[in-house]
């Protein structure tokens, strides 16, 4: 592998958390009983939240008093952006959402030290357009609180990222990518407009114009609509996004067709990414050579009596990837009907494969039928009460990484993630990525579908090093022209990331826009020294 040059040369040294004895044997305990608190403690605690929350939401949408707030939330935040004008520019700003609250596994180290500007009440989703089938949204709603509201009235997002908690604004700065990406590309690309707060307190709205703009300001505003995707906050504050809705139907009727070997899977994935039909498609591979390749279409559910309807969302049933795993086991091609809101949300009772080190009985039957309910635990709640000294244990051995490859590389990725850190299930996702500029570019020449390629656990590896495996890693993904999703941890330097994404609109936004006094650079966010 040609890959792990990159390393040699590489001038950021980070150390690899060194353990004594004592911290050992405390982790190991703490490690395996962590259940002892998550079961009896955390998981009601995540229900009585949600309960709240959905009661709020619902209240706040009929009373239709979230557009009317909007105005004086945005507001708010202007007025903190001129307050920062005013008192001299001192530091710079980030949005005062605390680590814990995030749905990436890390902390940010940089927030105590910069002007934090509270965004936090913009958590409502503001009207939807029937007509223009689109609805306006503010940044801190949630996936799982669109989908509750949108598909009972008959609609979908085209893309809906998996796990509950994602939000809008999560999505937009940095990215999102989901089954449906095949047809829709990444969640940027279903968004319209945005309206953002800019340094200098003035609120814009930024959006995509189909032919030529007419004046400069248009044509502004163009430009800056495609510099926020993949910029972390860091040229200017989001308080709405617009998105595109389309309809949708109650069932998503999803065939599994389990494959023996990689290439197998490749073809059989690629073919059902290109097929038009689809709607939506993706692939889990339980070891190098066996997995699963499923696509789902839209549909009003079985026809006739032989039909298998399949509510993998109730909160009794099997973790869904583990219903894969034994449809793989057993080699034949199966066809289910799934409710459309449990297929989106199918990976999120498990927190994709990441609740079984937490909870290991946790698909046990016993428990899924007594505390399955309460399941996930809320990721906010859990970071929020993970000892730093627990967190030391999981760094040695736990990788969470999406890699976003071209097509025609993805045999070689999984054989690069399996030599590297070994760790199954693998997620396989396909996703279109529409030539538009912008800090993500196609570097491959022709406009290739996309796929992103995701390891969630503790690897088997005993020789794995956070840092200079992820190295390896992330230069093996810049040799293919790829890219890493950057809520994981990198351990690039600043110019290997420049290398991989593109800089030249966010330069010239992040000068015109007094970015640079006013907010971090991307990299300086996103790099591993900026994270704990
Ligand atoms: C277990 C797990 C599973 C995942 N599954 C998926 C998946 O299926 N699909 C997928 O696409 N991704 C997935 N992710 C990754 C996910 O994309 C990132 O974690 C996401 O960026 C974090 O979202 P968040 O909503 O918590 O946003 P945050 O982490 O809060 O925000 C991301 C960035 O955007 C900036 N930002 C947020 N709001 C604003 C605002 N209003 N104005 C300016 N800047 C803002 C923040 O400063 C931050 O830099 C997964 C992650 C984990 C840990
Ligand atoms: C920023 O502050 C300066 C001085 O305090 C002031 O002159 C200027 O008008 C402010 N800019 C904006 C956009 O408010």
């Amino acid at each position: 592998m040609g890959a792990a040059n990159g390393y040699a040369n590489g001038k950021v040294a980070y150390s690899q958390p060194e353990l004594s004895k004592y911290e050992k044997v405390v982790e190991f305990i703490m490690h395996r009983f962590r259940f002892l608190f998550v079961v009896p403690f955390l998981l009601p605690l995540g229900v009585v939240y949600n309960w709240f929350f959905e009661l709020r939401n619902w209240f706040v949408f009929n009373i239709n008093s979230a557009p009317k707030a909007h105005d004086r939330k945005v507001q708010r935040v202007q007025a903190q952006v001129r307050r920062w004008n005013e008192s001299g520019q001192k530091t710079k700003m980030c949005t005062a959402r605390s680590g814990w609250l995030t749905m990436s596994f890390r902390f940010p180290l940089y927030k105590q030290s910069m002007t934090q500007i509270r965004t936090d009440t913009l958590i409502d989703i503001l009207e939807i357009d029937e007509e223009a089938m689109t609805v306006r949204v503010e940044p801190m709603v949630t996936m799982g609180q669109i989908t509750r509201f949108l598909i009972p009235r008959g609609f979908t997002l085209p893309i809906v990222p998996e796990l509950d908690d994602l939000t809008v604004g999560g999505m937009i700065n940095g990215c999102g990518v989901e089954a449906s990406g095949k047809k829709y590309g990444m969640f940027q690309h279903i968004c319209q407009s945005y309206e953002l707060v800019l340094a200098d307190g003035s609120l814009v709205t930024a959006k995509k114009i189909e032919g030529k703009p007419v004046n400069q300001e248009e044509s502004e505003m163009h430009t800056l609509f495609f510099g926020i995707p993949w910029s972390h906050g860091t040229i200017g504050l989001l308080t709405a996004a617009t998105i595109r809705i389309i309809r949708c139907r109650p069932f998503v009727k999803l065939v599994y067709y389990p494959t023996n070997t990689l290439d197998e899977m490749k073809l059989r994935l690629n073919a059902e990414a290109e097929n038009k039909e689809n709607e939506f498609v993706e692939a889990l591979m339980f070891n190098k050579d066996k997995g699963c390749v499923m696509r789902g279409r839209f549909s009003d559910g079985p026809l006739d009596k032989t039909g298998v309807i399949n509510r993998i969302g109730r909160w009794y049933t099997k973790w869904f990837y583990t219903q894969v795993e034994d449809i793989v086991d057993d080699g034949k091609v199966v066809t289910q009907f799934i409710p459309l809101r449990d297929y989106y949300h199918r990976h999120s009772k498990s927190i994709f494969w990441e609740l079984k080190e937490i909870v290991p009985f946790g698909n046990n039957v016993l428990f899924r039928w007594f505390c399955g309910w309460m399941c996930p635990p809320k990721i906010s709640l859990l970071k929020a009460t993970t000892p730093p000294t627990l967190r030391k244990l999981y760094d040695r051995q736990h990788v969470l990484q999406d890699m976003l490859v071209p097509m025609d590389q993805l045999t070689k990725t999984i054989e690069v993630f399996h030599e590297e850190v070994e760790i199954y299930p693998v997620w396989v996702c396909p996703f279109r990525l529409p030539s538009c500029p912008g800090m993500l570019r196609q570097r491959s020449g022709a406009s290739q579908m996309f796929v992103d390629v995701g390891a969630y656990g503790v690897t088997l590896k005993k020789d794995y090093h956070p840092q200079e495996t992820t190295r390896r890693l992330e230069a093996f993904v810049r040799s293919v022209k790829g890219f890493q999703m950057l809520y994981a941890d990198t351990y690039m330097t600043r110019a290997e990331f420049w290398e991989m994404f593109d800089s030249s609109i966010y330069d010239w936004l992040r000068a015109k826009y007094n970015c640079r006094k006013a907010f971090p650079d991307v990299y300086d966010k996103v790099c591993k020294a900026a994270r704990y």
